[in-house]
């Protein structure tokens, strides 16, 4: 056969080749462009070919050999996007990711609802105020007289130096606020975080949280208060809790108590947080002082009332059993991943 009708057969075939592997395409480049390859022969049909004819017969060669040399390239690309698409197919898109990791409510925040859910049940309704308050909402509306140590630099942070602009003590502050600014009945329970100029220890912190109950009405009296407390206790931490109320001073109630829960001495922690007595104060309350319905506006021959303030450390550390209340706010994955599940 002539070369050139060698050639365009040849092209031909190159271009009708297919190839469905990587393998495929490296014999295809073993057969035309290997050491023993047809390019390789026509090279050498080349060299015997009568001189006159040797210009369009290398240009011919040469095409021939781009022509080689492209299809090589594209099945070397085809085998590997064929690869690509195979592993797609093996690959499970609807197989679950390894798994989120689940976080936790804070224990805090668990005992806060557990606590607000039981007083929203007998009719109280949240409310809160700032954390940021003047004198007035914290101590002279709730009746503190001027000398109260609760007003020293060492109990209380104030804010820029400013004797009017200080982080509330207590969530009492919000009871004023809301006595402003409704008319009796009012019966509201304020969450909210407090702030006290303490050294930080096992038992106490600068920072923790309260919740405090208002009750106002016509003919609210200290029997209204301990039954709501008693409840309380009762649904909190079990239909047998046992309560005492031990006689108090605050400024703004009249009588006063504070209340004691029975938790017994079953473990160490128990013992310690209960000062070996078995008995946890976990409030103060009283009949609001009637200076103090006076002062925001209420008139205390019509209405009379009780207040509540617990700190919300103390229980949860008395429910989940926590030796060190600086655990709540060292953010310790450790310690927090313990409460997941709990809501
Ligand atoms: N505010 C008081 C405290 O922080 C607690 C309290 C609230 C007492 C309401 C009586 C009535 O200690």
């Amino acid at each position: 056969m002539e070369l050139k009708q060698q050639i365009e057969q040849w092209a031909e075939e190159v271009r009708q080749s297919e190839f469905h592997s990587p393998e495929e395409v490296e014999q295809f480049r073993i057969v035309w462009m290997g050491r023993k390859g047809r390019i390789k022969d026509l090279m050498a049909a080349f060299k015997e070919a009568p001189n006159e004819e040797k210009r369009d017969l290398g240009k011919l060669i040469n095409e021939f050999k781009q022509l080689v040399e492209g299809r090589v390239a594209q099945g070397v690309q085809l085998a590997e996007s064929a690869a690509d698409e195979q592993k797609d197919a093996e690959f499970d898109w609807t197989r679950p990711e390894g798994g989120m990791p689940v976080g936790a409510h804070h224990p805090l925040s668990v005992v806060r609802r557990e606590i607000i859910g039981i007083l929203e049940r007998m009719g109280f309704v949240v409310s809160e105020g700032p954390e940021i308050e003047d004198d007035w909402h914290v101590f002279s509306g709730l009746n503190f007289p001027p000398e109260h140590p609760a007003r020293d630099m060492q109990d209380t942070f104030f804010v820029n130096r400013s004797p009017d602009m200080l982080l509330r003590t207590h969530t009492s502050s919000v009871q004023v606020r809301e006595m402003e600014r409704r008319d009796p009945p009012m019966r509201i329970i304020m969450p909210g975080r407090v702030f006290r100029n303490e050294a930080i220890s096992a038992r106490a912190h600068c920072m923790f949280h309260q919740i405090e109950g208002l009750y106002i009405d016509r003919g609210v009296s200290f029997a209204d208060l301990k039954q709501t407390l008693l409840r309380f206790a009762q649904e909190f931490f079990g239909a047998e809790t046992k309560i005492r109320l031990r006689p108090s001073y605050f400024p703004f109630t009249e009588p006063s108590a504070e209340v004691d829960v029975y938790w017994g001495l079953k473990t160490e922690v128990d013992k310690r947080i209960t000062k070996g007595t078995g008995w946890l104060e976990i409030l103060g309350c009283g009949m609001v002082d009637p200076a103090v319905l006076e002062a925001s506006g209420i008139d205390s021959r019509e209405y009379s009332g009780f207040a509540f303030g617990m700190g919300l450390e103390r229980i949860t550390m008395l429910k989940y059993q926590i030796g060190d209340l600086r655990a709540f706010f060292e953010s310790d994955m450790r310690f927090l991943g313990q409460f997941q599940g709990q809501y």
